[in-house]
């Protein structure tokens, strides 16, 4: 597997991938505009609910979630309009942040910062056009890891980005849970996690099934949505027993980049990162597997059992989605800023220092969106604690419609996701990688002491910046850009 940042830069694999290749020089077609969208309208009720999480015969969990089930999926097309209604039913103050969509500031929910909080009893109504196809998901953005913990998240798939049908789709969430032995929560977050990689589920799964398979149609092209919505697990995803390609991540397309089938070339997701595969499915009767080799023991994410006849034959083309619509750089025009990720120390200023005593930043703060320790901070600043109190200045002022050069240096032996709310960034150079596929994304994996360059057209707005091991964002690794 490839080391340090995982990510696959070599040549493609086998025979089978000779179509990919081929495709991969043949000019990318653009989407056809979408025509007059559909409207959804969408109720959420964020409530706890007992549910056996795991299946028929285990023990209920008290889940949180926006309806139902955990992970309820909003499916629309390109060009469709959300209008999603959140009633709060639960204890504590809830948003949703559309993660990775590039939507209006007001509608990105991040309490305090872009919407006050929606408080129990009350609701709150999203409206807005996703922009940009693909695989997306939403959370709420205070207390994370006990929200997020409890199961307080959802899937968004904007359809419109395949040029080629597959002739199936599969969506696959993975989550660990802190669980007991007697199926009640353990604490969603220790000192010792927090300070360090973060605290880990007692259980892994996939789909809330602990060990997750699905029959699938034989010899035919499986589209994949895998979606990494664990606190802290950074994976690093591999296939065994079929062909398969990575056609797109965080939901952009990119050019088919292979995975191999024995889990020589693999790809590494932290927290938030998602993946869309195209798996050539194996002949009726094998079982292909999509592997986490990243933990000392591989572990199965999906078990795909082949079942019914053939479909297809012949080598596996990839190159089944149209190009991304989000708006380039411009690398030649672009202003450089560079921002450390490192631990908090006694020199750390805090923000209360940059703050000021100007009166419209002394915003008091619900203690939930900040701890009681700080243990991280970005360029020297970690976002208030509890003592605090109030909304901190930005981290930067940037200027609407310029390109942005971020330099992204991870100054700790841990790995951090870094994510960038309302944006969609090409990912344009690693100081672990000398050869990288081009791909845009919205959360970029640092590993321990890497430097990687990421660009972007700026939009206005204020938006956060952070990392998205939930824990690490609510000690410190957390800030805003404010675009004007
Ligand atoms: Cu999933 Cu602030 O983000
Ligand atoms: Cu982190």
């Amino acid at each position: 597997a490839v080391a340090g940042a995982g990510m696959v830069t070599g040549s493609l694999g086998g025979g089978d991938l000779l179509a990919a290749r081929a495709a991969a020089a043949a000019p990318w077609r653009a989407a056809p505009e979408p025509g007059s969208g559909r409207l959804h309208e969408i109720a959420f009720e964020a409530a706890e609910r007992e549910m056996a999480l795991f299946g028929p015969d285990e023990t209920p969990v008290r889940v949180w979630s926006y309806a139902d089930k955990p992970f309820p999926v909003v499916r629309i097309n390109r060009g469709d309009r959300v209008r999603a209604e959140v009633h709060n039913r639960l204890t504590e103050h809830v948003s949703v942040h559309w993660h990775g969509l590039r939507i209006p500031n007001a509608m990105d929910g991040v309490q305090y910062l872009t919407q006050p909080p929606i408080q129990p009893g009350e609701r709150f109504t999203y409206d807005f056009t996703p922009p940009d196809p693909g695989t997306f998901f939403f959370h709420p953005h205070c207390n994370e890891s006990g929200q997020v913990g409890r199961g307080l998240a959802g899937i968004m798939v904007v359809e419109g980005d395949e040029r080629v049908k597959p002739d199936g789709e599969l969506i696959l969430a993975v989550k660990d849970w802190r669980l007991g032995p007697d199926g009640r929560w353990l604490e969603f977050s220790t000192p010792q996690g927090a300070s360090r990689g973060g605290t880990f589920g007692t259980r892994r799964s996939t789909n809330g099934r602990r060990a997750f398979s699905a029959e699938v149609p034989a010899a035919a092209d499986l589209r994949v949505r895998l979606l990494n919505l664990d606190s802290s697990r950074v994976m690093e995803i591999g296939i065994e027993g079929a062909t398969a390609a990575i056609v797109a991540v965080d939901g952009h397309a990119v050019r088919p980049i292979p995975l191999d089938r024995s889990g020589q070339e693999t790809w590494r997701m932290g927290p938030a990162m998602r993946l869309d595969l195209l798996v050539r499915t194996p002949r009726p009767g094998a079982v292909a597997k999509i592997i986490d080799y990243q933990s000392a023991e591989p572990w199965t994410v999906a078990a795909l059992a082949a079942a019914g006849k053939p479909r297809r034959r012949g080598a596996l083309d990839a190159d089944i989605l149209y190009r991304p619509v989000f708006p380039e750089p411009d690398l030649a025009h672009a202003e450089a800023l560079s921002w450390t990720f490192m631990a908090a120390s006694d020199s750390v200023a805090s923000f209360a220092d940059a703050a000021g005593s100007d009166p419209a930043q002394r915003l008091l703060m619900d203690s939930l969106c900040v701890s009681e320790r700080t243990y991280w901070s970005i360029n020297k600043l970690s976002w208030p604690n509890a003592a605090d109190r109030r909304l901190p200045p930005p981290l930067g002022v940037l200027t609407a419609g310029r390109t942005y050069r971020f330099e992204l240096v991870n100054a700790t032996p841990h790995p951090h996701p870094i994510h960038l709310h309302g944006h969609v960034f090409r990912v344009v150079s690693s100081s672990e990688r000398a050869r990288m596929p081009a791909y845009a994304a919205d959360t970029v994996l640092l590993s321990p002491k890497e430097r990687v360059e990421i660009a972007f057209v700026a939009t206005a707005g204020d938006w956060m910046f952070h990392c998205h091991i939930l824990e690490h964002l609510e000690t410190g690794m957390m800030g805003y850009l404010r675009v004007v």
